[in-house]
């Protein structure tokens, strides 16, 4: 590496404006860590004329994001633009294309495209980082696939959004105070906020989760990625009930992204969760993330930090940077290319572990051991039952939690439990993920 490393900035907003700032207020420290100057050479954005984090008037501007990949004076092309497809997709591929390293803090375009991206950066000895792409600022790929690269791992569990655990966090708060929110409200409330985008759907409904998960399976487990194969359940459901009841429960509801190695093959999936309160990711609130490995030699550790905003996103932004200037190059997903090695997907159901459900009944006799029932007939056991108050002929909550099962039994118990006359709305079922 010459002693300057020349980087093309493709995307001007949260982020790219973040790497600017940083690049600037840094410079001597990252160029005394690097051995070379951090130098934006070139930026692309949609509109020339908005103003910027950072004094842009100086730098090559390209009306076209694609024309930075051609551009001979660059060494790195940054993808800050977003998307799993178009302008972010097509400049990577002609970035690696030509030569040049990338760094993406992109997740959908990794979690869609990385495996074919890591191919070409492999074939051209380059660099793919994305550092920034899973929890933000928390350094969790060089974590697990330089600090952690002498374990096996048998797990990996995130809190891996910050709006979802914003949302939780602020249900719960209202639950302790006494004055029970529902998700809409709250949802509104981070709107207003800015802790939520105008169409919340990526991040509420779990696809923004999925897409960090199926990055971090491929780094733990040694697969390709696989995104088709997260199953995902976001967080609009969860009730003000459902809150309360696990504070009584002793346990705390998060949005997790899970990824396990059973007897049945690999199992992603995120999902909201009952964690135990004694677990250290059950105290990561608020906008934070959170991820837990399971390695064999070092054991269970927890990385906690800020999954987004400027300042954290930039700061993993440029620690790809740094890699590039030192002139490491490392293997996208841990392994070369070649190396990954495809491995079944757990079939749906077969997750095993424990539940809690909870049901709206009218509250007659009989009704819980018509409940009992339909668990006992698909060998599922019962750990607890709560039920508050009596009002004879109204709904009335009941909830349980159960030993350990399979988790195509339990449905099926749900289904029969559906059925029955004094059960009046779909009931309600969340994993118990003893961490
Ligand atoms: N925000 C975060 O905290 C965060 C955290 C982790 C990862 N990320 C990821 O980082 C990436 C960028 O996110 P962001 O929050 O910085 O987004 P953003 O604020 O919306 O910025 C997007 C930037 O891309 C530019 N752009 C859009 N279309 C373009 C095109 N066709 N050609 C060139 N430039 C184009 C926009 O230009 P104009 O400014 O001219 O409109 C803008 O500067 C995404 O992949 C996101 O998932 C974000």
């Amino acid at each position: 590496m010459s002693d300057s490393l020349r980087i093309g900035l493709a995307g001007l907003g949260v982020v790219g404006g973040g790497v600017l700032k940083l690049l600037a207020q840094q410079r001597p420290l990252l160029q005394s860590r690097s051995g070379c100057r951090l130098e934006v050479v070139a930026v692309s954005a949609r509109e020339r004329g908005r103003d910027r984090a950072a004094d842009i008037s100086s730098l090559k501007w390209y009306d076209n994001a694609l024309d930075l990949a051609g551009d001979g004076d660059i060494d790195v092309v940054c993808e800050l633009i977003g998307g799993a497809d178009g302008v972010a997709l097509e400049l990577s591929q002609a970035a690696l294309g030509n030569g040049k390293h990338l760094v993406t803090a992109n997740k959908a375009l990794l979690a869609h495209h990385g495996n074919s991206l890591a191919r070409l950066a492999e074939d051209g000895a380059l660099n793919l980082g994305y550092e920034a792409a899973v929890a933000g600022g928390i350094p969790i790929i060089k974590g697990l696939r330089e600090g952690l690269a002498a374990n096996s791992f048998s797990g990996v569990y995130g809190i891996l959004n910050g709006t979802c655990n914003y949302i939780l966090t602020e249900m719960r708060d209202g639950v302790r105070a006494g004055s029970p929110r529902d998700f809409d409200t709250v949802l509104k409330e981070a709107q207003e906020l800015g802790y939520a985008e105008a169409d919340p759907s990526t991040d509420v409904d779990g696809v923004d989760a999925a897409h960090k998960l199926a990055l971090l399976t491929s780094l733990v487990f040694g697969c390709p990625v696989d995104f088709a194969a997260v199953r995902i359940e976001g967080i609009r459901h969860i009730n003000p009930l459902d809150i309360r009841f696990a504070e009584e429960l002793g346990y705390r509801v998060k949005l997790l992204g899970v990824s396990r190695a059973s007897a049945a093959g690999i199992e992603q999936s995120v999902h909201p969760c009952m964690v135990p309160e004694r677990a250290a990711i059950a105290h990561v609130d608020g906008v934070l993330n959170a991820v837990v490995t399971e390695g064999d030699f070092v054991g269970t550790t927890t990385f906690e930090g800020p999954g987004a905003g400027a300042g954290p996103t930039a700061s993993a932004v440029i620690s790809d940077l740094v890699d590039i200037a030192r002139g490491l190059v490392l293997p996208t997903f841990g392994v070369a290319v070649s190396e990954l090695v495809a491995r079944p997907s757990a079939p749906p159901g077969s997750h095993v572990g424990s539940y809690y459900i909870r049901l709206m009944v009218v509250d007659r006799p009989g009704v819980i051991a018509d409940i009992a029932a339909c668990l006992r007939d698909q060998e599922v056991s019962v750990e607890s039952m709560l039920q508050h108050g009596r009002r004879p002929d109204e709904a009335v909550p009941v909830v349980l939690t159960t030993h350990v099962a399979e988790e195509e039994a339990l449905a099926r118990a749900l289904g029969a439990m559906g059925e029955l006359n004094t059960v009046l709305e779909t009931p309600r079922m969340i994993r118990i993920v003893n961490l």
